[in-house]
């Protein structure tokens, strides 16, 4: 997929949207996310942060969680949106719960303006423990 195909810029808005629904009184750092599934639809989330500062759980597993908990595990592409200069990558564990659904996501990364990255997950997490992994005990 490319930044400028429709599905990517229809994820970019509605994540971009779901900056407003950030719960995020610790750090004031907003984040939407979205994941697109093979069959066309769209899940978002934001980040939730917790007095217990290691509760909080990033806006990109929310949107997996959702489209999981809803039945779609088919995920094609994450785009997460962030208020910087210049776009920020998945965390370490939103890359490895990417990683369990499909390691050739495609990533997008916005930042304001609409500056974008993308990244293969492979790029962000090369040589991953996966569910594959399990087999050889
Ligand atoms: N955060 C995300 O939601 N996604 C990312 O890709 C990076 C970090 C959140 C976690 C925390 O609420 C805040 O941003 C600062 O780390």
């Amino acid at each position: 997929m490319s930044p400028t195909d429709p599905e990517v810029e229809k994820m970019r808005d509605a994540a971009r949207a779901m900056m407003k629904n950030a719960y995020c009184a610790y750090s004031g750092f907003p984040v939407g996310a979205a994941v697109l599934t093979d069959g066309g639809k769209i899940f978002v989330g934001s980040n939730v942060e917790n007095a217990s500062y290691g509760l909080t759980m990033c806006a990109e597993r929310n949107a997996i969680f959702q489209a999981i908990a809803q039945g779609h595990r088919d995920l094609k592409a994450v785009v997460v949106v962030t208020p910087t200069e210049t776009p920020t990558p998945p965390c370490g564990a939103c890359r490895q719960v990417i990683n369990e659904f499909n390691p050739d996501a495609d990533i997008f990364c916005f930042g304001k303006k609409d500056v974008v990255q993308q990244f293969t997950l492979a790029e962000l997490l090369p040589h991953a423990f996966g569910p594959q992994d399990l087999g050889g005990k």
